[in-house]
Order: C-alpha cells, then structure tokens, then sequence
C-alpha cells in the first residue's frame, strides 16, 4: 500500500486581480488530502471517502467520465495510468482535513495527492513539475477552466507568487506565518463571482482598474515583506487587500464581520481570502493566535492553518 498527501491552500493577497494579470501569492496550509492507495486483483476502481462514509464501484472503462462522484479521482486515475502506460484495478482511500468547496483547495490537493499516490504504486513516479501539470489537467478537464495555481500548491507546498502567463516562483520566507481561517460555510460559485467584478468593471472601468492595479501592487509590497518576515507589514497589507476586495463589491456582510472579530480579538490583519461570496476569511494571528481562534470560533467554523513547506509527499505506508 501507498499513502501519498497534499496541503490545501488559501489565497494570501490578489484574488480577482490575478484575473486581469495582476500577481497573486497563494500558502499552501497545513491541512492536508491522504489518499491511500493498493492494487485489486479485480479489474476495477474503489473508492472510499471519509467525508461521504460509503465507497464506490467503477469499472477502469468508466474513468475517462470527467463527472459525478469522484470525478477528481476518477480523473486522476485515469490520466496517472496513461502516464505510466499501465492500469490496474485499484482501491483508493481517501481523508481530508479541508472543508470540500470553500476555497481551500481540497479538489486540487485530491487531484495531486491521487496521482502520487497512483504512479508510485505502479512504479512509475515522476518530477515535481510533471506532476504539477498533471494535476492541473485533471482540474481542467473536471472544471472546464481552472488557474494552475491550486494544483501547483498542492505539489510545491510553502508560498508562491503567481504571475498569469509568467510562471509560478516559490518564495523563500523568514519564519513562520500563523494564519487562522474562518468558514463561513455558504456555499459560493468562483464562476458567479468573477463574472460579478467583470461587470462592475465593464460599467465603471476608470474606477475599477486603479482598484485592481491596488491590489497587484499590495500584493508585490506583500511578497516584499513575506521574504524580509515583517509580519505586522503583512497585517496591514491585508487589512487593504480586504478593503479593495469589499470596493469590488466580493465582500459579504458575515465575512467583514469575521474580519473585524479576528482584528479586535488582535490579529495583525484579516481579510477575505478567495472568491468572496461566502466561503472563507483568513487572519494572521501573531501573539495573539489562542485569542483570535476562540473569538472566530463563537461565530464560524475557525481552525489554524498556518503555511506549511511540504508539498505532495508519500507518507511512507508501504
Ligand atoms: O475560490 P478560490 O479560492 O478558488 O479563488 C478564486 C480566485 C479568483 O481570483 C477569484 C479567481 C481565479 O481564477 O483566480
């Protein structure tokens, strides 16, 4: 048996902005997909999911479906057996600390976590970088369209700097960063949400491009301040960040409402973090951490998530 895992992620400054080519710095977090995985004598797929309790059946034909249930994992199969020039009936387990559809990553770290798991059990293990733009295929085909910033945190773990068209450096950073990240727990289409800031755009575009171009340079000063471990800088940078986020009008009542909790229980900046609409807030919680987690965990469902340096990786239950 093979177990293999990947981090999930959050946004840490240039959501919406990256869409228009502005760069965005994206953390892998300490919270991580397992995915377990042994050889069936049986020519078939089964999985089993700690979230959805019962497993299913697939037979191998069925894994070029890019839908319905476990279509990440069906996906991944499939592409980690075309990738090896070999398939094998399989049965897969799967456990995951992030909350599923709340911009945490979880269907990437799935993806990338599967396909470790999968080529190494077939003896066909590849590079970080292969394996990086094997899991953003799988996104793709699953998602339709998806940035390979996800996948790419999955893999790599730690911080990285993304710029649209320009690759992906990963940053090196002085110490840590003790985040904590609120689920608001509704539900929010990324889809709906960058449609939404298009039109704001389209309708005021003399407005909303210096918003935008705040925010690309927010996010350069914060790498800036990532690599030179000015923590309180940070802070400040993403109590902006959340500002122009709120002017693109992604903000939501319950959401600025967790980001002033964090900042009077004293974190050194909160804000949103992904699409808005719902789903998560992130705070950087400092001296303060014990006070900010409780203060955010009477209102949502806080948990830490501080930056983790592990990429993908195979735990070592052979
Ligand atoms: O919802 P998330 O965490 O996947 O974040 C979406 C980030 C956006 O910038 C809003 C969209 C994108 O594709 O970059």
């Amino acid at each position: 048996m093979i177990v293999a895992s990947a981090p999930g992620k959050v946004i840490l400054f240039g959501e919406h902005a990256v869409v228009y080519g502005e760069p965005a710095l994206v953390g892998a977090i300490e919270r991580r997909v397992r995915v377990s995985a042994r050889r069936l004598k049986e020519g078939v797929l089964r999985v089993y999911s700690d979230a959805l309790g019962e497993g299913r059946e697939f037979s191998l034909d069925e894994l070029q479906d890019a839908g319905g249930a476990f279509r990440y994992v069906k996906r991944a199969v499939g592409v980690a057996f075309e990738e090896a020039g070999e398939s094998s009936g399989l049965e897969l387990r799967i456990s995951s600390e992030l909350p599923p559809a709340s911009g945490l990553g979880s269907s990437a770290a799935v993806a990338v976590a599967t396909l470790k798991a999968v080529l190494a059990l077939l003896g066909a293990d590849v590079g970080a970088e292969r394996l990086a733009s094997l899991g953003h295929r799988v996104e793709l085909e699953v998602q339709g369209s998806a940035s390979p910033t996800d996948t790419a945190a999955a893999t790599y773990g730690g911080v990285l700097f993304v710029r649209p068209g320009r690759g992906i450096e990963r940053l090196s950073l002085e110490g840590e960063l003790p985040l904590i990240v609120g689920n608001t727990r509704k539900e929010r289409s990324t889809k709906l949400l960058v449609a939404r800031v298009r039109e704001l755009r389209e309708a005021l575009p003399e407005v909303v491009d210096p918003i935008i171009g705040s925010i690309g340079r927010v996010t350069r000063e914060a790498r800036r301040c990532l690599e030179e471990g000015e923590l309180s800088r940070v802070g400040m940078l993403m109590n902006i960040n959340h500002g122009l986020l709120e002017a693109l009008g992604v903000s939501t009542e319950e959401l600025s409402r967790l980001v002033h909790i964090a900042r009077s229980a004293g974190a050194e900046g909160a804000k949103l973090t992904g699409a808005g609409g719902g789903g998560c807030m992130l705070a950087l919680a400092g001296e303060r951490h014990g006070r900010v987690l409780e203060a955010l965990g009477k209102r949502c469902e806080a948990m830490p998530a501080g930056v983790t340096f592990q990429g993908v990786r195979i735990e070592g239950g052979r």
